[in-house]
């Protein structure tokens, strides 16, 4: 595996864990290496939204993947549509969980290569931070690095509304290299389930890092009810 299939995918403590786990399991069917940190209020919206507890940084790969392709086929979400994408045990890509405090993991130096970082959900805290290179958590410090090094960042942000330094701050991200790509599903593609909801936004991140999959019919390529 060349070292540009790294990607950084962190989750944080904004609404909206179902996006997280959707575009683990595609970034994990891409046959992509992720390395994964999730903040500790990510981890409570989590087991309020999806009603489950994710694993620890210290646990396994293989409880991770459980957790990822488990967790949007039970509890609440059982109810949302979900096709499966992957047998987990033949997922192609791989794992690296790194916790918010581990400084020495690669992602944290411009000399580690990666594919680019996605922040989803981003809360507006974890913006307000990388807007500001606070860096006091390795998601921050990753997404620094991103920016310094002129590689993709996308930021999922939810909120609403939103307030002035909130717009101020995406738009200084902006300026900095990010994208920021909220989690604002369109109507077009006449969604019928949660899942369509979740999967349109989800192809959107994939396609900013011309990252396969099949989560959508797009616009223009089928009869115009597709999109
Ligand atoms: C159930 C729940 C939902 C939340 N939803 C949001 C949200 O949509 N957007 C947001 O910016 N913060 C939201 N928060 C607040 C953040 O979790 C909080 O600001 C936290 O400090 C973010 O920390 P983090 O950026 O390290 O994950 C929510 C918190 C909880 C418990």
């Amino acid at each position: 595996m060349s070292r540009t299939d790294n990607v950084v995918l962190a989750i944080t403590g904004a609404s909206g864990s179902a996006y997280a786990v959707r575009l683990a399991q595609v970034l994990l069917v891409a046959g992509l290496r992720l390395h994964l940190i999730m903040s500790s209020a990510a981890r409570q919206v989590l087991a309020r939204e999806l009603e489950t507890t994710a694993p620890l940084a210290s646990d396994t790969e293989s409880d991770w993947l459980t957790f990822f392709f488990d967790s949007l086929s039970q509890g609440p979400a059982a109810d949302w549509g979900f096709r499966s994408i992957e047998d987990p045990e033949g997922v192609p890509g791989s794992l690296m969980i790194h916790g918010t405090s581990d400084y020495s993991a690669g992602i944290a130096s411009g000399s580690f290569r990666t594919r680019g970082m996605i922040i989803c959900p981003c809360s507006m805290g974890t913006l307000s931070s990388i807007a500001c290179g606070a860096s006091t958590n390795l998601i921050q410090r990753a997404a620094d690095v991103h920016l310094k090094e002129r590689r993709p960042l996308i930021l999922v942000p939810r909120e609403t509304p939103l307030g002035l330094i909130a717009l101020e701050n995406m738009v200084r991200l902006t300026h900095a290299g990010a994208t920021i790509l909220p989690s604002m599903p369109g109507f077009y593609h006449q969604p019928t389930a949660i899942s369509d909801l979740v999967d349109f936004v989800v192809a959107r991140i994939c396609d900013h890092l011309d990252i396969s999959h099949s989560l959508i019919q797009r616009w223009g390529e089928s009869d115009a009810k597709s999109g």
